[in-house]
């Protein structure tokens, strides 16, 4: 970590939890109200100009108190991904679209800010459950304590596979969905990989499971929060998981190693 940001992990806390929730609250304004929607790449891949808004409200919140950091974000004008080097601030202004264009309540505003490529403070705000999931040294949910669960029989994980929408990415989803079914206790798709992720760091769900590269965008916050929960995250092979690794595999640390020996496609 450079020096000129370390220790100063519970100030960038501070200004995710404000960024997530101004822009998680003006999303919800719009939430199952008339929305014009717009495809990118076909007919799942949905965006609205609330997405839009709603990035760049969290980018200004964002600049009030660190003007000079990059941004990472999904919508336009912005990083792809976390630099190596240096500050970052790392958003998805509404993960979960789908959910939110239909009115599902599984849709989180997400805000994670990294050091050297490596996240030190994260908040997932969930508008519409009004569940606020955050980060520095430990995580929290709605300001109490949160920690993994403390399952530790494989056979009763409930599992969520994150996945896109690309032809290789439908591939790993049913090879997953098939392991997760055959050899863990159930599966859950909650449509949003941050909020499958803040579900993991507040014993929720046992595991997120992915065995393709994700955005940055969709992980780097929950990844935060399952590590300060207890909890562990790994690439497919067992890792560290850092943003830009093959594969994610995130659990409530009990049993990480059946998940690295079910995903891993060396084993
Ligand atoms: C999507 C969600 C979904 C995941 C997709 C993401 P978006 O994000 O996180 O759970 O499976 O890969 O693209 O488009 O709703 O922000
Ligand atoms: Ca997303
Ligand atoms: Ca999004």
């Amino acid at each position: 970590m450079t020096n000129d940001t370390a220790g100063d992990a519970d100030a960038r806390l501070d200004t995710c939890v404000a960024a997530a929730e101004r822009g998680g609250a003006l999303a919800l304004d719009s939430f199952r109200s008339p929305l014009s929607v717009e495809t990118k790449g076909g007919p799942m891949d949905s965006v609205t100009q609330v997405d839009r808004a709603v990035q760049e409200d969290v980018f200004d919140r964002i600049a009030e108190d660190y003007p000079d950091d990059p941004v990472v974000g999904e919508e336009a004008d912005a990083l792809k991904s976390v630099p190596e080097a240096g500050p970052a601030w790392v958003v998805d202004p509404i993960d979960g679209t789908n959910n939110y264009v239909a009115g599902n309540r599984n849709w989180v505003t997400s805000v994670a800010c990294c050091v050297d490529g490596e996240p030190v403070a994260a908040a997932n705000y969930a508008p519409a459950t009004d569940d606020l999931y955050a980060a520095a040294d430990t995580t929290t949910r709605n300001g109490e304590v949160a920690t993994t669960s403390d399952r530790t029989d494989a056979a009763s994980f409930l599992v969520n596979p994150i996945f896109g929408l690309s032809p290789a990415h439908r591939r790993g989803l049913t090879d997953v969905v098939d392991t997760v079914t055959s050899s863990f206790g159930d599966l859950r798709r909650l449509g949003s990989a941050q909020a499958a992720l803040s579900g993991v760091a507040a014993g929720e769900l046992e595991a997120a499971v992915s065995t393709v590269r994700l955005n940055d965008w969709d992980t780097v916050a929950g990844v935060h929060l399952v590590r300060s929960a207890g909890g562990a995250v790994t690439d497919v092979h067992g890792d560290r998981w850092t943003p830009g690794s093959e594969g994610l595999l995130a659990s409530n640390d009990a049993a990480h190693h059946a998940l690295v020996s079910a995903f891993d496609p060396r084993t």
